[in-house]
């Protein structure tokens, strides 16, 4: 199959693509990943202004003032949403990521039904056409629908427990009939006489399979699942693509597609969990049982502890880890942490951040929560180079995290032990434990953490940002 560009627009296309993937690239590390960033939206430019040339239907006015609308909608939403309200923002993008697929496919259908190319004005197979144009509207649709959902249930519009409606799979089965029947009636019937009903009902049973699969999802499991529905944008675009026999849509959506799918991978391994538990495994759904457990484990042997006293231990250590959660998120405590460490390492003490790759409740989290409080990069240890160095850390200070330092994920299989075999930081092993968090509330897995009960460990009952605001001034006055 060839796809009939000029050599000039294809060679502006491959330098787009070539720059679209060094960025991607650039997004591997946290210090290359602004520069990464900017590398992949210079690419991308480069690609919208060539198409929309290319295209010949629309002036350069046009372009120039979408390009400002989009700027301004862009830097709005880029400088208005707060980082725990990331996994939103992306969820929406994914959405219309997939809105559009389906709207330029529709029209695409519908053009070409009428005629257009159907009666032989292109030497690309009517079924490869047709494969296509179903590809990005299912993909699309389920990715629109799916996403608008995920979307409601962080923001709260939506209760963000698993919605488990009895006999859903059967439902869910139906809806794939449904998908297939019609699809295989757009097959077989005579090119001239195709219908248009059966691909609106394939659109629509999409779009009801993709809110039935993300409605009973826990909220918590969002961000896995925004991640797989990032990479069946990514997937809807490259079907367009092949549609529009645009081959940069098709390069840069099989990249997205492909690397949703690694980091949706990445997630369910860092948390031990298969994609299908996360799909189907209704966590988040919490019971008395557990709760009853959770008091026991506790009663009776919590010791609490003070910002005075805290601060005189960090005075005789000469080696502290500091390990964030999501309650660090929540609390907005990076800055005055990273004040804390400042002060910690200004009398000589040895301060390294651990970050567990699934701490928070989207990849990344902390690392982008510490980068915008200027850590440095240097400081950040990950998991694998944090945990050999536990056994000499004097102080371990857990701040906001819970599941990610869970000493029950040691186990490795354990029937109703949702974290059984998650790797964890194990600050078990640190001398001393300060766990800062509100109360004994559970984390995300919502069980009970035998860490705050250990021989070594402290609990520092405060909001993250005022604990760590009181230690830093606890410090100061020693
Ligand atoms: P969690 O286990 O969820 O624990 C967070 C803790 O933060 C809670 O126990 C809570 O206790 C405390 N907290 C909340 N607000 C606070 C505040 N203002 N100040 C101080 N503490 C506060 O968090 P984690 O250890 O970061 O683990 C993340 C969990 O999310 C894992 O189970 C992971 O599998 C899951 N998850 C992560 C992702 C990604 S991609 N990161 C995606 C899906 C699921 P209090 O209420 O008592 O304060």
């Amino acid at each position: 199959m060839t796809f009939d560009l000029s050599l000039t627009t294809k060679f502006i296309y491959i330098v787009a693509a070539v720059l679209i993937i060094l960025g991607l690239k650039g997004l591997s590390s946290p210090k290359t990943a602004v520069r990464g960033n900017i590398i992949a939206s210079i690419g991308m430019l480069i690609a919208v202004i060539i198409t929309l040339i290319n295209n010949g239907t629309i002036g350069i006015g046009w372009i120039f003032g979408g390009i400002i609308a989009g700027s301004i909608i862009g830097i709005v939403l880029a400088t208005r949403t707060t980082i725990t309200s990331m996994p939103q923002l992306v969820a929406t993008f994914n959405g219309l990521g997939g809105a559009a697929s389906v709207l330029v496919t529709t029209n695409e259908f519908i053009n070409r039904n009428a005629g257009s190319v159907l009666n032989g004005s292109t030497d690309i197979p009517i079924t490869f056409l047709l494969f296509a144009t179903l590809a990005s509207a299912i993909i699309g649709s389920v990715t629109f629908w799916g996403s608008m959902i995920a979307f409601s249930k962080l923001q709260g519009l939506l209760p963000d427990t698993p919605v488990l409606i009895p006999g859903r799979h059967i439902f869910n089965i139906c809806l794939l009939i449904i998908i297939v029947i019609s699809s295989w009636m757009l097959f077989t019937q005579p090119i001239n006489e195709i219908n248009e009903y059966f691909y609106w009902a394939i659109v629509v049973a999409s779009a009801v399979l993709g809110v039935s699969l993300v409605v009973s999802i826990g909220g918590a499991d969002m961000p896995v699942v925004i991640s797989l529905l990032n990479s069946y944008s990514g997937l809807a675009a490259a079907a367009t693509g092949l549609l529009l026999e645009n081959a940069l849509l098709v390069i840069v959506g099989s990249l997205v597609g492909a690397a949703g799918i690694i980091l949706t991978s990445l997630m369910c391994k860092a948390m031990n969990r298969s994609l299908a538990n996360v799909l189907f495994g209704g966590l988040g759904s919490s019971t008395t049982s557990q709760n009853e457990n959770q008091d026991q484990v506790y009663e009776g042997k919590i010791k609490s502890t003070s910002a005075d006293e805290v601060a005189l231990l960090l005075d005789n250590a000469s080696k502290v880890m500091i390990l964030p959660g999501y309650g660090m998120a929540v609390a907005q405590a990076q800055h005055s942490i990273q004040d804390l460490a400042e002060s910690l390492k200004s009398k000589g003490i040895d301060v390294k951040f651990a970050i567990h790759p699934v701490a928070g409740r989207m990849p990344g989290h902390m690392n982008v929560l510490l980068a915008e409080a200027d850590v440095p990069y240097d400081d950040l240890l990950e998991m694998d180079e944090a945990n050999p160095l536990f056994r000499e850390t004097d102080v371990a200070i857990i701040v906001g995290a819970n599941d990610v330092v869970n000493p029950l994920a040691y186990e490795s299989d354990s029937p109703g032990n949702p974290i059984a075999g998650m790797p964890i930081l194990q600050a078990d092993q640190a001398k001393t434990i300060v766990v800062i968090k509100r109360s004994l509330s559970p984390g995300f897995a919502n069980i009970a953490n035998p860490l705050f009960v250990a021989d070594n460990t402290l609990m520092l009952f405060e909001d993250a940002k005022k604990a760590s605001i009181d230690l830093l001034t606890s410090f100061k006055n020693l």
